[in-house]
């Protein structure tokens, strides 16, 4: 099993990243977006990363965009896929709906991947019309950097799928990471999570402040970052509402606590990094500073 044409659904933030750098690899992609000009540009956008950080010339990177199509009709979209990769926004109506749509109108060959951070594929198998050939595929920001991507199917995915999605991710130059039983979160939010919410409580709680939190973790363990300095990358914004969203699932008043901490540096505009300021001042951050380490 193995693909040629891939459809990634959805070309915003994510979808954008998934389509180019599926084409710079030498498969087909057709990108579906509501907006096939905002998402040209999202793609376009990427040429100056691309060549920054992997020294892409711009003959380099008209290769990759050779490979893409651009539609907004889902039909003319998948008539041919055999791989659909579904990046739409993270709200469960508009995948339903989405998935709804995509069974009625893809070819039988085609398997489904969703990218959803917060969705495991038990809650979204039930809308397409093929559960074997069914799972997520979930890639991190900047995906030419942070090329991981996690791979998670239900119990009803076919083996020979995961296996297939797994060889693709090689192909394009991610390492698969293959996740055996349903976890929200996966890998990686399963961990960072706990841990940034244990250093914003000692935080919260007074016993420690965030530059104290994050030396002890750098010279502890030779990290190059501390909790804090990761938190000001995320935004404090979605910080904040992440631990929203789990104050209301988990009845834990510590995340409203973190909430109320996080919220006057929200009203001082102390949102992180893209606001030139959060736990630490940028562009140029103390816990870069050499002498950050040493008293
Ligand atoms: N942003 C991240 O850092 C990140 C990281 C990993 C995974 N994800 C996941 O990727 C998915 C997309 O996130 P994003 O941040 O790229 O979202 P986004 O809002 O940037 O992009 C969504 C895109 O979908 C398009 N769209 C909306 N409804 C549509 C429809 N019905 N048909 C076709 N196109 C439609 C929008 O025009 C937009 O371009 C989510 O499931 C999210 O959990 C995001």
């Amino acid at each position: 099993m193995s693909f040629r044409n891939v459809t990634v659904a959805g070309t915003g933030v994510l979808g954008s990243q998934i389509a180019y750098q599926t084409a710079l690899n030498g498969f087909k992609v057709t990108a579906y977006d509501l907006d096939a000009d905002a998402a040209k540009k999202r793609v376009l956008a990427l040429e100056s990363s691309y060549q920054h950080d992997l020294h892409l010339t711009a003959a380099d990177f008209q290769k990759g965009l050779d490979n893409l199509t651009f539609t907004t009709d889902l039909q003319t979209a998948v008539q041919d896929a055999d791989f659909v990769i579904e990046a739409l926004p993270e709200e469960l109506e508009v995948k339903e709906k989405f998935y709804q749509q995509l069974s009625k109108v893809a070819p039988a060959k085609a398997i489904f991947a969703s990218n959803s951070s917060t969705m495991i594929p038990s809650q979204l198998v039930k809308y397409v019309d093929r559960p074997a050939k069914f799972l997520n595929m979930h890639f991190a920001n900047m995906i030419w950097l942070c090329n991981v991507a996690e791979i998670m199917g239900t119990s009803q995915t076919n083996p020979a799928v995961f296996q297939a999605v797994v060889d693709f991710a090689h192909d394009i130059k991610m390492v698969p990471i293959a996740i055996r039983k349903e976890q929200p979160g996966y890998v990686l939010n399963s961990l960072l999570i706990p841990f940034v919410v244990s250093a914003m409580s000692l935080w919260a709680k007074g016993v420690a402040d965030p530059a104290t939190v994050d030396k002890d973790w750098m010279i502890s363990t030779g990290a190059p970052v501390g909790p804090f300095a990761m938190l000001d990358d995320v935004g404090l914004h979605t910080v904040k509402n992440i631990m929203l969203e789990l104050y209301q699932t988990r009845h834990s008043d510590l995340f409203k606590q973190i909430a109320d901490k996080l919220q006057p540096m929200i009203d001082e505009g102390k949102t992180g990094v893209t606001a030139g300021e959060g736990f630490y001042k940028y562009p140029h951050p103390a816990f870069r500073d050499p002498e950050f380490l040493k008293k």
